[in-house]
């Protein structure tokens, strides 16, 4: 029988972005499963009707073992030691008037490292701002797809589940630092103040330049992956002597699946090695333009097939 199964692939991009696109092949059903779960009735996941009903019996019992994992998120990158330590700085060259406008709005809005020695909730403070408008782009772009499709009655082509697990993956950073951190209502003013700003430019900038906006993450994100790498190393020089003996929040545990002894530093080394993810993914999309299939979707036995991508 033909398979429709799909499978992510990447050539060129490092070894945890490879693994994360790889993991994102289950990303289609799980959705599924989670806004199909509170629609369905109780008996509905009752094997007699799994019997009765075999259209309904895949769901159904996906359902069954999708609770017994009891994992509501998106699937992500969990790394190993190797991969966590292997993260590089690194910086695309201009290459289009896109690029220069792209990476002119990063420096606009001064999101640049900052050069000056901080304290840990001078860092909090400041992971947590930028992770609150981190969260923003991946959301807009999915939704602007999302409705772009539905007006053109056209395919996404396998965009929309990337770019919502990436603004998943946004918000679990910010949800881990406000364990260790909970803003006044000053700070809190910022964000809304910053969210209403931020949302509304990159949503009127994605319909007018998609490629712009996914260039722009792209620098923003090599400016995030050089922030956690100067925290990581103040940390390592000792210092922010407050986070060496501070374990990581339960959350980021359940998270990224780390030991029950895991510390601050290990959740640095899997944030930063999210943005680096993100880095390369969002480069990528700028390289290939919104008309494109995801450049990193293609189908495992049938590469280059562009039937491959006729359920997105
Ligand atoms: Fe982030
Ligand atoms: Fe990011």
């Amino acid at each position: 029988m033909k398979s429709t199964r799909l499978l992510f692939r990447i050539h060129y991009l490092s070894s945890p972005t490879t693994k994360y696109f790889y993991q994102l092949n289950s990303i289609q059903s799980r959705c599924l499963l989670h806004t199909s779960l509170s629609l369905m009735s109780k008996d509905m996941t009752k094997m007699n009707l799994i019997e009765e009903h075999p259209h309904v019996k895949t769901m159904s019992k996906a359902i069954i073992q999708h609770k017994q994992s009891d994992d509501y998120m998106m699937n992500h990158e969990i790394y190993s030691e190797k991969e966590l330590n292997d993260i590089k700085i690194t910086h695309k060259k201009f290459e289009s008037w896109h690029d220069r406008v792209a990476y002119g709005a990063v420096r606009t809005l001064q999101i640049q490292h900052s050069h000056k020695t901080m304290t840990e909730q001078q860092w909090l403070r400041r992971f947590i701002f930028l992770e609150s408008i981190a969260g923003v782009p991946g959301m807009v772009g999915g939704m602007s797809r999302h409705m772009k499709s539905l007006r053109t009655m056209r395919r996404d082509y396998g965009w929309i589940h990337m770019l919502l697990s990436e603004a998943e993956n946004e918000r679990m950073h910010l949800l881990t630092f406000l364990e260790l951190r909970q803003p006044g209502w000053f700070f809190r003013g910022m964000v809304l103040f910053g969210q209403g700003v931020f949302f509304n430019a990159f949503f009127l900038t994605y319909l007018l330049s998609p490629r712009i906006c996914h260039r722009f993450v792209g620098f923003l994100e090599e400016e995030a992956v050089i922030t956690y790498t100067r925290c990581i190393e103040d940390l390592d020089a000792g210092k922010l002597p407050a986070w060496l003996t501070l374990p990581a929040p339960k959350i980021a545990k359940n998270y990224w699946k780390l030991s029950e002894n895991a510390m601050m530093r290990d959740i640095l080394l899997a944030v930063r090695a999210d943005e680096a993810t993100h880095r390369e993914v969002n480069h990528k999309l700028a390289d290939v333009g919104p008309d494109a299939p995801n450049p990193f979707l293609i189908q495992a036995k049938q590469a280059g097939d562009p039937s491959a991508l006729q359920e997105h």
